[in-house]
């Protein structure tokens, strides 16, 4: 017996434009099965797992936007190189009636410096001890890179045959490092307070057409 307020886990769902055969999504979980940035049939024999065991979707973790995202160096990147494999992953996926999404993130202050051999994004210069390294101040051209590098590998992951993507915006990466008080000690307008006015944001709204 269902009543309205409980959804039937196992009957399919809409998830926006999508029907998942079921409310099942396999959460994003970095496997280290990537190699060189590309996919493996590691990789790809993990997901038809899931796919073959009856979930709605599941998600291929650690897709960074940029190289100096990345938390480790073999991380996928959304690369001309790339491309071949994530499509036999999205199509051995699919042939199991399971849908894929591509989560897409940038590590900001938590990727690897050593590893991708780039300095790490912060909002303000900060020590990150799991690198046990400086991250350095973003700066704005740096943070329309880092937007732009995300609409780019959204881009990539329709061409890819994801059927969605999912922006990683947790674990101290830019969007949340952007919001800690304390990680963020910008005066510019990507500092502040909530409450406060964002004169950097009302430019860029007014250049908008
Ligand atoms: C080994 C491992 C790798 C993970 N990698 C990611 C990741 O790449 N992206 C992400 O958003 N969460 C990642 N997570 C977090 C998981 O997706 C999940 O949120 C976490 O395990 C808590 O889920 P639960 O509350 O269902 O236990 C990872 C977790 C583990 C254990």
């Amino acid at each position: 017996m269902h009543s309205m307020t409980s959804p039937d886990v196992l009957a399919p769902a809409k998830l926006g434009p999508l029907t998942l055969r079921n409310r099942v999504i396999k959460a994003a979980t970095y496997e280290g099965l990537s190699h060189k940035a590309r996919v493996t049939q590691d990789l790809i024999d993990f997901h038809v797992g899931y796919a073959a065991g009856g979930v709605g979707m599941t998600t291929v973790a650690y897709c960074a936007v940029a190289r100096e995202g990345r938390t480790d160096r073999h991380q996928i990147l959304w690369t001309d190189e790339a491309m071949p494999g994530l499509r036999r992953l999205t199509e051995a996926v699919h042939a199991h009636g399971a849908a894929v999404s591509a989560q897409i993130g940038h590590g900001g202050p938590v990727a690897s410096p050593k590893g991708n051999g780039l300095p790490a994004l912060s909002p303000t210069k900060h020590f990150h001890a799991t690198s046990l390294s400086w991250a350095r101040e973003a700066s704005v051209a740096d943070l329309t890179g880092i937007t732009e590098a995300h609409a780019e590998a959204a881009r990539r992951a329709i061409d890819a045959g994801f059927d969605a993507v999912e922006v990683h915006l947790g674990h101290n990466y830019p969007a949340s490092s952007f919001l800690s008080p304390k990680i963020n000690h910008r005066t510019d307008g990507y500092g502040g307070s909530p409450g406060e006015p964002c004169p950097l944001r009302t430019r860029d709204h007014a250049r908008r057409p």
